[in-house]
């Protein structure tokens, strides 16, 4: 079993497929949710699957670096971290801990759409095409080497709300597999 952080500080979709996934279940070892957000939904999600979780509030420590340093106190081990939904850059300091293992998934065709809002700034845009990355994670917001892409075609019939639905439902698909394929290439 390989012994692995998840990052996420939402809602925890993404967080709760990958921690259900049955083949992933044979594979790795969450050792906990690192969450960012007291108040985000994810931690009940942890709770129920009894998966232990940090709670770390950036607000209660003097600097980024106190705030990582905590995190990093409590994940010393663990082999790669899955961001989920983390809504928070990492520093080359933390990425310097944890060379090539950490990997993002954003909702969009990257280089597209970096940061915040992608789908409805895609969807306002009118691309034909909306799709998610998976990526290494390097200093760059949503940069870092890209490991697997998909897309679907937009249909402007549907609203906003349910082509974000169908983004979570590719994430979904495509964020388990393509840990797997990481985990057993490597
Ligand atoms: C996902 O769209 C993910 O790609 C992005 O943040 C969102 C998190 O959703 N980085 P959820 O909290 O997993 O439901």
């Amino acid at each position: 079993m390989i012994d692995v952080a998840i990052f996420a500080s939402g809602t925890g979709s993404n967080f709760y497929n990958l921690a259900t996934n049955p083949e992933l279940k044979n594979l790795i070892n969450i050792r906990c949710l690192v969450c960012d957000n007291p108040k985000a939904s994810v931690i009940e999600k942890a709770k129920l699957l009894n998966i232990e979780t940090l709670i770390v509030n950036p607000k209660n420590f003097d600097s980024k670096i106190d705030y990582e340093k905590y995190i990093l106190e409590n994940i010393e081990d663990v082999k790669y971290i899955f961001l989920a939904g983390y809504m928070r850059i990492i520093s080359p300091y933390f990425l310097g801990k944890f060379k090539g293992k950490i990997v993002n998934i954003h909702p969009s065709l990257l280089p597209l759409y970096k940061g915040k809002d992608s789908i409805k700034r895609a969807f306002e845009d009118k691309v034909e095409f909306i799709g998610i990355s998976i990526h290494y994670v390097n200093e760059e917001v949503d940069g870092g080497q890209i490991l697997a892409q998909d897309k679907f075609r937009v249909d402007y019939k549907l609203s906003l709300d349910e082509v974000t639905q169908k983004v979570h439902e590719l994430e979904h698909r495509l964020y388990p597999k393509n840990i797997i394929k990481i985990l057993t290439d490597n």
